[in-house]
C-alpha cells in the first residue's frame, strides 16, 4: 500500500521535474511523430475513462465495482503524460493537436500535469474507500483540469 502510494506520489513529481527534451536529440522526426502519437492516445484513454466513470456516478449505467479500475487507468495514463509532452516538436512539422505554448510556458504545463496527477491520486484513493459520495467530489475536482488545460494548450476541436 505505502510503496504503491510512493510511486503515486513520483509519478505527481516527475511531472513536475520532467523538462522538456528537444525532438532532435531524442532520434528526430520520426521520435516527434511518436511522441505526438503517444500524447494524444494517452489524452483519449483519460478522456474515454474519465467518461465511463462519469456515467457511473451519475448512475446511468451500473458498475460501481469498476470505479477503481476507471481511476487506475487514468493514473497510469498520466503517469506517462509528462514523458511524450516533454518531447518538444516545434518546428518538426509534425501534425499535433498540442500547442506550441506547452514548450513555451513548460513549467507552467508541468504543474498543470503535477496538479492533475494529485487530483487523480486523490480520486483513486476516494475510489478504494468505496465511498461515493467521496468519489463524486473527487471527480469533480479532477474535471477543473481538463478545461483548464486545453483552454491553454490544446488546439480547439474543429467540429
Ligand atoms: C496538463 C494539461 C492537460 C490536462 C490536465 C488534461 N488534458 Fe486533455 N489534452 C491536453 C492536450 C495538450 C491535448 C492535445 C493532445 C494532442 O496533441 O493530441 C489533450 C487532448 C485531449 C483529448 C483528445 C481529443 C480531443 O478532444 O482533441 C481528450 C479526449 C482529452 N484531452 C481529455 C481530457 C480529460 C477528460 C481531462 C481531465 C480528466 C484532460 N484531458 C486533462 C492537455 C491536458
Amino acid at each position: 500500500m505505502i510503496t504503491v502510494r510512493k510511486a503515486l506520489m513520483g509519478a505527481a513529481i516527475a511531472a513536475l521535474t520532467v523538462p522538456a527534451i528537444s525532438a532532435d536529440d531524442h532520434g528526430g522526426a520520426s521520435a516527434a511523430a511518436e511522441a505526438a502519437k503517444q500524447r494524444h492516445y494517452l489524452m483519449e484513454i483519460v478522456g474515454t475513462a474519465f467518461g465511463g466513470l462519469g456515467k457511473i456516478i451519475k448512475g446511468e449505467v451500473q458498475g460501481d465495482e469498476n470505479i477503481p479500475n476507471y481511476t487506475r487507468i487514468m493514473l497510469k495514463a498520466a503517469s506517462l503524460a509528462p514523458v511524450h509532452f516533454a518531447v518538444d516538436t516545434r518546428g518538426t512539422g509534425v501534425k499535433t493537436e498540442t500547442k506550441d505554448a506547452v514548450w513555451e510556458n513548460w513549467d507552467d504545463f508541468a504543474a498543470r500535469a503535477g496538479k492533475f496527477g494529485e487530483d487523480l491520486t486523490a480520486l483513486d484513493a476516494a475510489a478504494k474507500s468505496g465511498d461515493k459520495a467521496a468519489v463524486a467530489a473527487a471527480f469533480r475536482a479532477t474535471a477543473r483540469n481538463c478545461k483548464g488545460c486545453h483552454d491553454e494548450y490544446k488546439v480547439p476541436d474543429e467540429h
